[in-house]
């Protein structure tokens, strides 16, 4: 497939889809804690998706099945705590929305809403709602997480599958001085009911780092789901991890 330069950023392919000319491998890490970076993604990605319908976008971790192995955990996990099939859920961080649109095909027929910072984002997994019919489930909102003024509607499940990833590359500090993985349990806490689940999944943290994040008095560790595990150097372990915790009070 031969691919013809449009500009510093973008390649077009013979069939009109739009690519990054950068290998996602090859960008500086710092770049993924950008805005800059997320809007210009999903840019291209809602253009891809206005040429060619069936092109919803990447999905983050599908090497490692991440996202399937989530909605396994839910699905298997109803009737604990706050998870049931009308459940309201919270994505953080959603991208393109993909994993809110998969959940809605299952049991779970509750309020599934997706929060990005990335108008782009919000604006691709807008189209994909109303495109796939799904809009009166699934919604989508423009905003930052970490935005002080803002005491958000609380949910019984609040998801992540690498938003705190991104967003540890950030480097950015809240109110000039705490690190964002410093605060963000307590960001999570105002999103969470008593009783509800917080879903992580990270590639850039160990199981024992993510804890280490999250625990707080209030949020504790409840449950990991499993994934083949690598040994290397007489030293066994995985290439990601997904972590529930459960809000005490
Ligand atoms: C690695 S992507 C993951 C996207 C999606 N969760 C997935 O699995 O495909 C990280 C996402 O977090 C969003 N994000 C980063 N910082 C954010 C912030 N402060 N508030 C809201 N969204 C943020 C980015 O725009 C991006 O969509």
């Amino acid at each position: 497939m031969s691919l013809v330069l449009e500009d510093d950023n973008v390649e077009r392919s013979q069939s009109g889809k739009v690519v990054q000319m950068q290998d996602k491998a090859e960008l500086s890490t710092s770049k993924l804690g950008t805005k800059k970076y997320w809007d210009e993604l999903y840019a291209l990605e809602l253009e891809n998706f206005r040429r060619n319908p069936q092109d919803t976008g990447d999905c983050w971790f599908s090497d490692s099945d991440a996202e399937q192995k989530m909605i396994d955990f839910l699905v298997d996990n109803i009737g604990a705590y706050r998870i049931s099939e009308d459940a309201s859920v919270v994505d953080l961080g959603t991208g393109n929305g993909h994993m809110l649109f998969e959940l809605h095909q299952t049991e779970f027929q509750g309020k599934l809403v997706g929060i990005d910072y990335s108008e782009e984002s919000v604006k691709l997994a807008t189209n994909i709602a109303e495109a796939t019919g799904v809009d009166n489930f699934i919604s989508f909102e423009q905003a930052d997480i970490f935005s002080g003024d803002w005491n958000p509607e609380k949910y019984d499940i609040v998801l992540d599958k690498g938003t705190l990833d991104a967003i540890s590359l950030s480097g950015m500090k809240i109110n000039g001085k705490l690190d964002v993985v410093d605060v963000y349990a307590a960001v999570v806490e105002k999103f969470l009911k008593k009783d509800g689940i917080f879903l992580i999944t990270s590639c850039n943290f160990t199981q024992d780092e993510l804890i280490k994040i999250i625990e707080t008095d209030n949020l504790k560790m409840w449950k990991t789901i499993k994934y083949p595990v690598f040994q290397f150097g007489g030293v066994q372990g995985a290439t990601i991890c997904s972590i529930a915790f459960v809000k005490r009070n």
